[in-house]
């Protein structure tokens, strides 16, 4: 087998900053009730900017920052649940714009863990030896399936895109990863496609009009956030020799500052080991690792040998965590 090296990050994210505040205009809420319940402060949310081209942005700074070009690609996953289209994927489109000509590329929809999810998948095929240079991106514009005059759910959503390149290298980076999922608890947080609809079914209840929106029983999600974190983190460090005294940084999903310290105190530890940057983005789901691990690496917060820790939940139910030892830098 081989190893697995982390070589570059890269994030884009919409321009616009939409605030507490200005989010208390738009439905029945205020700046006290996000900021105690959810530790949210302000989100970016496009104003027109796509999926994909936030997808490309991250690509590109990804690219740029691992110094190398689109054609070294082999392989291109976008992880999102909110695509432009049904087709061509994502990463297809991401392909085409950067111009990574030698890569196979597919999108993976395993909601808020899907970056976990697709550097897990991407690591497979580098260790292997199928292929040696990978671009995996989260990139999601979860505003778009979000109902604005839903208060329990519009002021945790946001858009951003976050993206990881990893090669086949002589250290081992990526040293383990978990992956797992629990569809009995898929009701919790939904969001539906087109129903059945073709020449043929002349029964009318299929064109009744279903929402188009993100659903959400936030406290079942909740329950299940702060168990699987915990949970998660540990499992990746079973086997390995490393335990949680040696971890110099936790990334966790962005989702809320509550779920993060129940987490924290669950396994003793102090909550500063945990990167925190949601109350400035919101919960931007599968973009929302990535982005953290892009601000972290250019604020040069990581130094080489670090022991991160990325770890995540959502829809599906998912869940997933991987440990990475920092080998960029001196
Ligand atoms: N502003 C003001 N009041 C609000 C509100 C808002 N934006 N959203 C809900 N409320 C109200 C509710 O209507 C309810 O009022 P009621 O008691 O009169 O019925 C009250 O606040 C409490 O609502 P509740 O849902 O019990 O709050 P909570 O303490 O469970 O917090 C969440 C709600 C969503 C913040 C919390 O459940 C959570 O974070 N869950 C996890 C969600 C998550 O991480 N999702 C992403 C998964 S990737």
């Amino acid at each position: 087998m081989f190893n697995v090296e982390l070589i570059g990050t890269g994030s884009c994210i919409p321009e616009k900053v939409v605030t507490n505040d200005d989010l208390a205009k738009i439905v029945d809420t205020s700046d006290e009730w996000i900021t105690s319940r959810t530790g949210i402060k302000e989100r970016r949310i496009s104003t027109g900017e796509t999926t994909t081209e936030l997808a490309v942005g991250a690509a590109r700074s990804a690219l740029e920052s691992a110094r190398i070009s689109a054609e070294d690609l082999d392989l291109i996953i976008v992880a999102t649940l909110t695509p432009d289209d049904y087709l061509p994927s994502t990463a297809c489109q991401v392909q085409k714009h950067i111009g990574a000509d030698n890569a196979a590329c597919f999108d993976l929809n395993a909601a808020c863990t899907g970056f976990i999810y697709g550097l897990t998948v991407a690591s497979q095929f580098i260790r292997t030896g199928m292929y040696k240079t990978a671009l995996v991106i989260g990139a999601e514009e979860l505003s778009k399936i979000t109902d604005w005059t839903d208060r329990t759910t519009c002021v945790l959503f946001a858009d951003g895109a976050g993206a990881a390149v990893l090669q086949r290298g002589e250290q081992q980076g990526i040293i383990s990863e978990i992956i797992g999922s629990d569809g009995n608890k898929g009701d919790c947080l939904t969001c539906p496609a087109l129903p059945p609809r073709n020449y043929f079914i002349r029964d009318d209840s299929t064109k009744e009009s279903r929402s188009e929106y993100v659903y959400m029983n936030g406290r079942e999600v909740y329950k299940f956030a702060v168990t699987v974190m915990p949970e998660c983190i540990l499992k990746t460090l079973e086997g390995t020799g490393i335990s949680l005294s040696d971890i110099d940084h936790i990334i966790p999903h962005q989702a809320n500052l509550r779920i993060i310290d129940a987490a924290a105190k669950k396994l003793n530890l102090d909550a500063s080991k945990f990167y925190v940057n949601l109350p400035r983005f919101g919960n931007t789901s599968g973009a929302s690792i990535p982005i953290a691990l892009d601000e972290m690496a250019k604020a040069n917060r990581f130094k080489k040998g670090d022991l991160i820790i990325l770890v995540g939940f959502g829809g599906g139910l998912t869940y997933g965590a991987m440990l990475i030892k920092w080998t960029m830098g001196e």
